[in-house]
């Protein structure tokens, strides 16, 4: 039998996480369809995998709509929400299978499917809850799941659960542990500093995208009780989150950090730079419904201090592979930093525990047969 024709759906061209596990996901889908509502680096990247990209000619920046009122005027919401449905709906009748990959290309997806009535997969990489969105757009996200979603798939339990508690159908899901596969640079920690240019001496990184529910504020307030550690920042701000930026780079000067600490800005060269620092700190002041840093850090062989929230605790085997910090709470977080630089020797057991538990659980492969699985048992029920 041909292999079922799929299309992707991704609203947002910006490569954060999501889109990194899509890109690995597609790699296994040469020839299929992505449909994208703007263009940006994700188009290119998807070409590069050997993918047809349909572009909207309605979404070029519906994914910062919010901060820029101009465009409301230039062109009412609804008409263009519209116009991206309709071109959904059309290409949708070409494929076998959608594949939503964001929550808004879900959405849209839903809707758009209504009549074609193709296995619609929604792969929710976010956690359902209120600190990640309102009332309203939990409940249509959950109602649109339950009625129009062939599979929902889900990175971690943590996800798994939010759906659950937030009304989802426990029937529609199924947990892919999302697949990371970094080789380890060769180099020791002190050539990779003098490489990349980073400070000696005792020296944490975050490796998050620059937004408040990250929490690198936290890791600051930190810093600023630990005077002998330097801390870099490493991720920019990508959906619209700049005023976030700027109160980091004020929090900085406020608390007199700005010699010690340094704000990157993104980069595309992370697990280097993980391998470089002392500590990978995931200080995510909401759940986490993955946290691929977290992934990436292990299998640098890197100490992780990450926050107790969303899927940490089981990527980082209940605090065996890592350790756990209450969110939002520098105190803590200081306190753990401090305890990891101190000791690093005690740590032998635990990276290596880290290592192997990235290695067996969060693998690629496994990830994109997983993904393949779901996809091949709905083109075959949709066919039969
Ligand atoms: N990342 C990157 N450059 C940066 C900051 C982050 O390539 O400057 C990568 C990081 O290594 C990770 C991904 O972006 O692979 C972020 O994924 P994660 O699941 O940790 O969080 P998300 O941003 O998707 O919520
Ligand atoms: C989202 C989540 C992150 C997860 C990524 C891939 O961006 O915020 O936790 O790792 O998707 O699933």
């Amino acid at each position: 039998m041909a292999p079922p024709r799929v299309m992707f759906v991704n609203h947002t061209s910006a490569i954060a996480g999501a889109e990194l596990i899509l890109l690995d996901v597609v790699r296994a889908w040469r020839g299929a369809t992505a449909f994208l509502f703007e263009d940006g680096p994700l188009e290119a990247a998807m070409r590069s995998k050997g993918l047809d990209v349909v572009l909207s000619r309605f979404g070029r920046g519906l994914t910062n709509l919010k901060r820029d009122a101009s465009l409301w005027r230039a062109a009412p919401l609804a008409g263009r929400l519209a116009g991206i449905t309709a071109e959904i709906a059309g290409a949708a009748r070409r494929h076998d299978v959608i594949y939503a990959n964001s929550q808004k290309a879900f959405v849209l997806a839903a809707i758009a499917n209504a009549a074609a009535r193709r296995p619609l997969v929604w792969h929710l990489h976010d956690i359902i809850d209120g600190s990640h969105f309102g009332a309203g757009q939990r409940r249509l996200q959950v109602a649109l799941a339950n009625r129009f979603a062939a599979r929902v798939v889900v990175p971690s339990e943590a996800a798994a659960s939010a759906f659950a508690a937030a009304g989802g159908r426990a029937d529609l899901v199924e947990v892919v542990p999302n697949g990371v596969d970094i080789v380890r640079d060769p180099r020791s920690r002190e050539d990779l500093r003098r490489d990349l240019g980073l400070p000696a001496g005792p020296l944490v990184g975050v490796f998050s995208r620059l937004a408040q529910w990250k929490g690198q504020h936290v890791v600051l307030d930190a810093l600023a009780t630990l005077p002998e550690v330097r801390g870099i920042i490493v991720g920019d701000a990508l959906f619209g989150e700049q005023d976030y930026a700027a109160t980091l780079r004020a929090q900085t000067e406020k608390l007199g950090l700005a010699g010690r600490v340094q704000f990157l800005g993104h980069r595309a060269d992370v697990p280097l730079l993980m391998q470089a620092v002392d500590v990978m700190i995931h200080p995510s002041v909401a759940p986490e419904p993955f946290g691929r840093t977290l992934v990436e850090a292990m299998l640098a062989g890197v100490p992780v201090v990450a926050t107790d929230a969303g899927a940490a605790a089981d990527i980082l085997d209940g605090g065996a592979a890592g350790t756990l910090v209450p969110p939002g709470d520098a105190a803590a977080l200081a306190g753990a930093v401090a305890r990891v630089l101190a000791r690093p020797d005690d740590l032998a057991a635990q990276l290596d525990r880290a290592t192997a538990r990235a290695q067996d659980r969060y693998g690629v492969a496994a990830m994109q047969d997983a993904v393949a699985a779901v996809i091949a048992r709905l083109a075959a029920g949709a066919h039969a």
